[in-house]
């Protein structure tokens, strides 16, 4: 047996905790019998493979990709009163790994700096097919935050201002299953009129806590 056959099974078993989620997981219906199928034989299978196999589910990839696709800076300035003004951008691409549709209904977008905690967005709300992967609109962070950085975190400022790229995270609360999505040190650039930036590379994020 595949280890694709297996994802699914595993995930026809998980549909009453689906359905009380708020983001929804459609089976594409035609396929259930084919997956309840397999479900039997998937016990078979344990059952004779014992735990081995539960130990390969376990460390089975994430169900959702999540990349940081683009990111750029407008404007990123700490006033002499301690409050950060910033206007930023962040593209996400998310890529679904299973083989059925999900909805993110409820996502939230938070991005924080050196330890600060910035603006939080409400992401639109987005589906993905099957295996698909799907850019999502830019997420724009607008606003200002006082803040007190470290004397450390100041000289990284000051540095990151010379170098015109600033290190920023972001999470992504898909509100969920309580997934949380970490995509720490984004290496954002700051364009400027006219002059040419480094391109944002892309970055993918993690888990950051059990999905289940
Ligand atoms: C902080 O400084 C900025 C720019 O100098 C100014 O526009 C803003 O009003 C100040 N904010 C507070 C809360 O004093
Ligand atoms: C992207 O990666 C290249 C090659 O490693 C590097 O030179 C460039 O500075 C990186 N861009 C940013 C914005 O960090």
């Amino acid at each position: 047996m595949t280890y694709k056959s297996l994802e699914e099974a595993v995930s026809c078993t998980q549909t009453d905790q689906i359905e009380e989620a708020s983001c929804t997981e459609t089976q594409q219906s035609s396929k259930i019998e084919e997956v309840c199928g397999a479900i039997l034989l998937l016990l078979l299978l344990v059952l004779f493979i014992g735990i081995p196999n539960i130990v390969a589910f376990n460390s089975e990839p994430p169900r959702t990709k999540f990349t940081i696709a683009d990111a750029s800076i407008v404007h990123f300035n700490l006033a002499s009163n301690n409050t950060l003004y910033y206007n930023f951008r962040v593209t996400i691409a998310a890529k679904n790994l299973q083989n059925y549709i999900k909805s993110y209904d409820k996502a939230t977008a938070i991005a924080s700096y050196k330890d600060n905690q910035l603006t939080s967005v409400k992401m639109a709300p987005f589906k993905l097919s099957s295996k698909n992967t799907v850019r999502l609109e830019p997420i724009v962070f607008e606003g200002n935050n006082v803040m007190i950085l470290e004397p450390q975190q100041l000289a990284k400022y000051n540095k990151e201002t010379q170098l015109e790229i600033y290190n920023l995270d972001v999470d992504l609360d898909l509100d969920c299953y309580k997934v949380y999505i970490h995509c720490p040190s984004l290496r954002v650039p700051l364009i400027s009129n006219g002059k040419v930036a480094p391109n944002f590379n892309s970055t993918t994020c993690s888990y950051k806590d059990d999905r289940w």
